[in-house]
């Protein structure tokens, strides 16, 4: 682990306090609030995130991402709630992420830093330590999961930002990476985060992407059962249920024109259900 004088400041987010979120103050034990949560869950139009006072760096957290994503009570933002989405994400993914994670891994692993952006609870961050690399980072607008993707991944370094301008400075990294960040973005922060990865990257780093694919999306039903059987019907459900405000203008634009226009080259993109990766490297 190494750290350039220039690099954001580390906070030791396994150790401090933070404040709760309104469903911290749930007790779940009461079919009251029970209720409140599945309701929350199951009901739509999604509310706007609520952020308890003395949160920290809540000012720099943009508003598109203050939304219910997923469904969840408060998005990405209590203690209990993101604890459960860090583990239960990979079951409703039935057991794929770990594979898509580890090839995310493979792809950078003769790098010598790495950062990770919208790290979430850190397991791609933790893969890519796991696989070698010595200075990993992993960048997330979220204090309550940086808390639990720095319990979980001590080697790893985690900093409060956005992908659109990350506060490292240009060239740091030799690989930079995204497991399922970019289909939340709206388009233009999508343009500025890539433009942000190019200025990050050393010439000839790398940079790799993975998010849902487009397939089970945009198949119709009978040929998607017909090609991937159940499994095919079960993301194709899933997509069009959770709550992913900017999805249907992420698989309509995808990110090859974008990847070129911002600078990168030797663009690759392999699908393999229910994922995309990209691959490219920063000219
Ligand atoms: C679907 S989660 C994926 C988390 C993790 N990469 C994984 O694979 O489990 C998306 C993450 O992106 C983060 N996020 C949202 N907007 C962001 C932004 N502008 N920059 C960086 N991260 C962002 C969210 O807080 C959340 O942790």
């Amino acid at each position: 682990m190494s750290a350039f004088e220039s690099d954001p400041p580390v906070v030791s987010w396994e150790t401090r306090e933070l404040p709760d979120a309104w469903p911290d103050a749930l007790s779940l034990r009461r079919v009251r609030s029970l209720l409140r949560v599945a309701l929350r869950v199951l009901r739509g139009p999604h509310s706007q995130v609520t952020l308890p006072d003395s949160l920290p760096g809540a000012d720099r957290i943009p508003r598109y991402a203050l939304q219910e994503f997923h469904n969840l009570p408060n998005g990405n933002y209590s203690k209990h709630v993101t604890h459960g989405y860090g583990r239960g994400f990979d079951i409703v993914m039935l057991g794929v992420m770990e594979s898509r994670r580890q090839a995310l891994a493979d792809e950078l692993a003769h790098c010598g830093s790495v950062l990770d952006l919208g790290c979430g609870a850190g397991h791609t961050a933790g893969a890519l330590f796991e696989r070698g690399v010595g200075d990993v980072w992993g960048l997330d607008p979220s204090p309550y999961l940086l808390q639990h993707a720095a319990r979980s991944y001590p080697g790893v370094q985690f900093v409060q930002g956005v992908a659109e301008g990350t506060g490292f400075p240009g060239e740091r990294f030799d690989g930079v990476c995204a497991c399922f960040l970019f289909h939340e973005l709206p388009p233009r922060a999508i343009e500025q985060a890539l433009a942000e990865c190019h200025r990050i990257l050393q010439p000839g780093g790398k940079l790799v992407i993975t998010e849902p694919g487009r397939e089970h999306w945009k198949t119709p039903v009978l040929p998607l059962i017909r090609r991937y059987g159940w499994r095919g019907l079960y993301f194709r459900s899933l997509a069009s249920l959770v709550y992913e405000p900017f999805l249907a203008a992420f698989h309509r634009d995808g990110l090859a024109s974008v990847l070129e226009r911002q600078g990168f080259s030797e663009i690759r993109t392999e699908n393999e259900l229910p994922t995309t990766r990209w691959t490219a490297i920063r000219r």
